[in-house]
């Protein structure tokens, strides 16, 4: 299906040429409503949409374009099991991790819960034995530290997590993330550890990836050089993955390995045992509540008209920024420290999921898809690129996440934080017109020759789009429900822009590349006459100055 020349395409079109010039200072005074009528709250978490440049026929318009899409359909689809992954032939059951009643799913033909079920159970005991002091490791010392070996999905969804919930941290554990092949990320960590109370977790859904086998073996190898028994890898060392047989090959044995299942993409599986540092670190009850906030949102999902779901609410906001007004990026601004990982889980959950041209039946888009996703701490961009967003002229619709009370809280530093959040999307969205700042200016005595100097400087344009999100507290149901909601959108998003969101092709050829040039960059004394001469070049630097 073509959706651009869909009559829903075109009318959107329309409210295009409407709204393109509408200031949302315009909006806001037509509405005395209007945060009631574009806002949703859901369990607590608050979605402010409100700042968005959309209106009711908008909106409309938009719901109309997800039904000729058959947005519902394809949910349906997705959880009652189909292959809809088709490139790979796969389910996408992501959502059976955090399905938390004793009933089959995704239905009784297909129950995976059983399997589901008995890695929780694995996992648990897991956890109780860990954090309780019963794992001990080679020497009969307890576990003090977890080191989280992996990448990509296997990294970023736990660390976000592990980070986010840290004020509920076991007090006796202290957890690390390593994904990068640069050693400088595994070495000082690895100087610092003591190989007696350290627990690896390598976290690999194929156990092949060239970054997560290389750390994994270098702390083996550590482990070993002190521990000089095999067997010992068995106290250190828990796999997570789809390919048991290849972490049995690593010396991990079976009771150490947690499996999960080709229905779980790897961005998509904090859920799964892939997120077992987050219940070593909050406890297997904290990690349910985070599944039980996640299952809050796919039921919300599931049963919720298409007008009055956020997952296909803020899809359709980040199409209508996209494709009608014309964004080409959107930035991911979270206020609280400790969720501080969420722009670069989210670059992986959209761009991975949604930065395709190609449409699930293989023809070429015929619209842009996914915008490009960046972000950082609030506050810290307040003081970096924030400058770009009020005057630099680009249209970046922004995500402002920030939870009302705070997971550490000192006196004095809450409510000027949540001032900023709230200024600042204030000042994007209504900025301060000339009349304003001429105003200003002259109520501070400048004379006007000086105040004609300096106006043009002091006019914000406004009309920056934002949706606010708010929690009570970054507690493990409401973290749960916050990702979920942003896995669904994605989710939407690939629907109407007619991609398939669950493979990633696109990630092969440097993979294959990489392997390729190892040899020249290891042994080559020449050029290999097979490579374009940039990499050639590039290659003899480095054996000129690298120590490979
Ligand atoms: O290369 C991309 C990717 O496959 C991601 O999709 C995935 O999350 C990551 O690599 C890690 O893969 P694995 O869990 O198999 O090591």
């Amino acid at each position: 299906m073509n959706i651009t020349n869909t009559p829903e395409w075109q009318a959107l079109l329309d409210h295009k040429d409407r709204l393109e010039h509408v200031h949302l200072r315009d909006l806001f005074a037509a509405d005395e409503e209007r945060f009631a009528n574009f806002s949703f709250e859901l369990d607590d978490l608050l979605v402010d949409y409100s700042k968005q440049r959309i209106d009711a026929a908008t909106l409309s318009s938009l719901i109309e374009l997800a039904r000729t899409t058959d947005v519902a359909g394809w949910r349906d689809r997705m959880f009652a099991g189909e292959k809809i992954n088709v490139s790979e032939e796969r389910s996408v059951l992501h959502t059976a991790l955090r399905h938390l009643e004793f009933t089959p799913f995704p239905n009784a033909e297909q129950d995976v819960m059983p399997q589901v079920r008995a890695v929780r159970k694995q996992m648990r005991d897991i956890v109780e034995r860990v954090r309780s002091g019963l794992w001990r490791g080679f020497k009969g010392d307890a576990i003090q530290n977890i080191v989280n070996i992996g990448i990509g999905g296997s990294d970023l969804g736990p660390k976000l997590a592990t980070r986010a919930l840290s004020a509920l941290q076991h007090p006796g554990l202290t957890f690390y993330y390593v994904s990068n092949l640069d050693s400088a990320h595994l070495a000082p960590l690895l100087e610092q550890l003591d190989p007696r109370t350290t627990l690896f977790i390598v976290a690999s859904k194929t156990f092949t990836t060239q970054e997560t086998s290389i750390n994994a073996q270098t702390a083996r190898n550590w482990l070993l050089a002190a521990a000089m028994e095999e067997w010992a890898v068995g106290k250190h060392f828990i796999a997570v993955t789809s390919s048991p047989a290849k972490a049995h090959e690593f010396g991990i044995p079976d009771s150490n390995i947690l499996e999960i299942w080709d229905w779980v993409g790897g961005r998509y599986s904090l859920w799964s045992a892939v997120g077992l540092s987050v219940a070593l670190a909050i406890g297997m009850n904290g990690f349910e509540r985070m599944l039980k906030g996640a299952e809050t949102m796919d039921h919300h999902f599931q049963q919720m008209p298409l007008e009055k779901n956020l997952p296909v609410l803020l899809a359709l906001i980040s199409i209508w920024n996209t494709n009608f007004l014309g964004a080409e990026t959107t930035a991911i601004l979270p206020y609280n420290e400790s969720i501080r990982h969420l722009p670069a889980f989210l670059q992986q959950l959209e761009m991975e999921s949604n930065g395709k041209t190609v449409s699930r039946d293989g023809e070429p888009l015929t619209c842009r898809a996914n915008p490009i996703v960046w972000g950082e701490i609030g506050v810290n961009g307040q003081h970096a690129f924030f400058q770009l967003l009020h005057q630099g002229g680009w249209l970046i619709p922004c995500d402002f996440v920030v939870a009302a009370s705070s997971d550490y809280p000192l006196p004095g530093h809450q409510a000027p934080l949540l001032a900023n959040c709230l200024a600042q999307s204030s000042a994007l969205a209504f900025g301060k017109t000339e009349a304003q700042a001429r105003e200003e200016l002259s109520a501070a005595g400048l004379s006007d020759a000086h105040i004609a100097k300096l106006l043009p400087h002091k006019v914000f344009a406004g009309n920056q789009p934002s949706t606010t999100i708010l929690m009570p507290s970054l507690d493990p149901f409401q973290l749960g429900m916050l990702l979920a909601l942003y896995e669904h959108k994605v989710f939407v998003q690939g629907v109407i822009w007619g991609i398939n969101s669950f493979d990633q092709w696109g990630v092969e050829l440097g993979k294959q590349l990489a392997n390729r040039l190892l040899p020249s960059i290891t042994g080559g004394q020449a050029d290999d006459a097979s490579l374009d001469a940039s990499t050639n070049g590039l290659i003899a630097y480095f054996r000129r100055h690298g120590h490979v």
